[in-house]
């Protein structure tokens, strides 16, 4: 009996599906959820309350499963030249367990996932995706600035709404009560903030010939590359907190009180990051042997950081290039092949 109720408890401590296992969703094959609502029970790594959302929104889901993609390999992109380079696994925990440990990378990733589910949603409005938004035509008049507010442009509030419905689900089920809920909730938050600070005025001119008499101008989001880098100087900056009591308010406090506090768009995370040197199984870590690394740089490319002391080995590969191009009368290009030797270093 006593091992059932241990079973029990290690189920409850150590759910399989973490708070972005939503993200498995592009991973998954197509499971066509707009034509067979029923299929949202099939989605792997949907807690309760997204399941039912799903049947609720399905028309939102393909923004869902792009919001994924876009995430993941947001991330990879701004993380490439790191010892930590998101990598995913087959699992619906995505990025494995570091998500799951309060880390930096974790809050990154949460913040970068919520961002993604509100532009991916808000651009399936703008684009007419889905019959419950649509772009903000009613920003109108004039602007100080004296251009005419007109078109289409990108509402966001829906798309934050829905991420904030959806992303964070499986926080507020569990109840706002955990250290690792309030820190999730609020990288997730921050991650929506960094689309709302960032939005971008477009403009056309109108006119004779196209002199500007009238200019005509729409709100956009920004580029999601953007978004991504945005969220990596986040990253740098992120406060370490601890969860303290306020009141009867739990709430997530600098552990070193002489730092400045954070605002509602800074990382906040609450135990410091593994050094990703070693390859360790349990916790999805691939260590950084075999990484390539830059032997001149002193940023985290470079041998020193990469390669975690262990040193680097050295290879040699034969570069083709085209060279000396000459622009021939008339019309062609005549260039060299130049071959040179490029050095190439992995970590031992
Ligand atoms: C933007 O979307 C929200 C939520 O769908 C809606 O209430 C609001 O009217 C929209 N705003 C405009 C200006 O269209
Ligand atoms: C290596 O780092 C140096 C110094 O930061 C930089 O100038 C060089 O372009 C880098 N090399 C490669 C191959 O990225
Ligand atoms: C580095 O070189 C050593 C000796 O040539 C070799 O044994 C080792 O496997 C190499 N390591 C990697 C990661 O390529």
């Amino acid at each position: 009996m006593s091992v059932l109720v241990w079973s029990l408890l290690l189920l409850l401590v150590s759910p399989t599906t973490a708070s972005i296992s939503w993200m498995h969703l592009s991973r998954q094959p197509d499971l066509r959820l707009r034509q067979n609502k029923n299929l949202c029970e099939k989605v792997k790594g949907f807690s309760e309350g997204q399941t039912q959302l799903c049947r609720r929104q399905v028309e939102a889901m393909d923004s869902v499963k792009k919001a994924g993609e876009m995430a993941i390999q947001e991330c990879q992109h701004q993380f490439q030249n790191r010892r930590w380079n998101c990598f995913t696994l087959d699992s619906t925990q995505v990025f494995g367990k570091i998500i799951m440990q309060g880390t930096r990378e974790a809050a990154f990733i949460h913040a970068i996932g919520a961002a993604a589910v509100a532009a991916a949603v808000t651009r399936a409005c703008s684009r007419g995706e889905l019959q419950k938004c649509g772009c903000d035509r009613k920003v109108r008049g004039v602007s100080p600035e004296g251009f005419q507010w007109s078109g289409c442009s990108d509402n966001l509030s829906y798309g934050v709404a829905f991420s904030q419905a959806f992303v964070d689900n499986p926080e507020r089920s569990r109840g706002v009560s955990s250290s690792r809920s309030l820190m999730n909730l609020h990288n997730n938050e921050a991650g929506r903030k960094a689309i709302l600070a960032h939005m971008k005025v477009e403009c056309k001119c109108h006119g004779v010939s196209g002199s500007c008499e009238v200019r005509t101008c729409w709100k956009v989001m920004p580029p999601f590359r953007r978004i991504g880098g945005v969220l990596r100087e986040k990253f740098e900056g992120a406060s370490e907190v601890q969860q303290r009591k306020v009141g009867s308010r739990k709430v997530l406090l600098p552990r070193n009180p002489h730092f400045k506090p954070y605002t509602s768009s800074d990382l906040v995370y609450l135990s410091p990051s593994p050094d990703f040197c070693l390859p360790d199984a349990r916790n999805g870590i691939l260590g950084t042997s075999e990484r390539l690394c830059n032997r001149t740089s002193q940023a985290p490319e470079g041998c020193d950081i990469m390669c975690c002391g262990r040193g680097y080995n050295t290879t040699e590969t034969e570069i083709v290039e085209r060279c000396s191009c000459k622009f021939r009368w008339c019309c062609s290009v005549q260039c060299k092949q130049c071959r040179h030797v490029m050095q190439v270093h992995t970590c031992r």
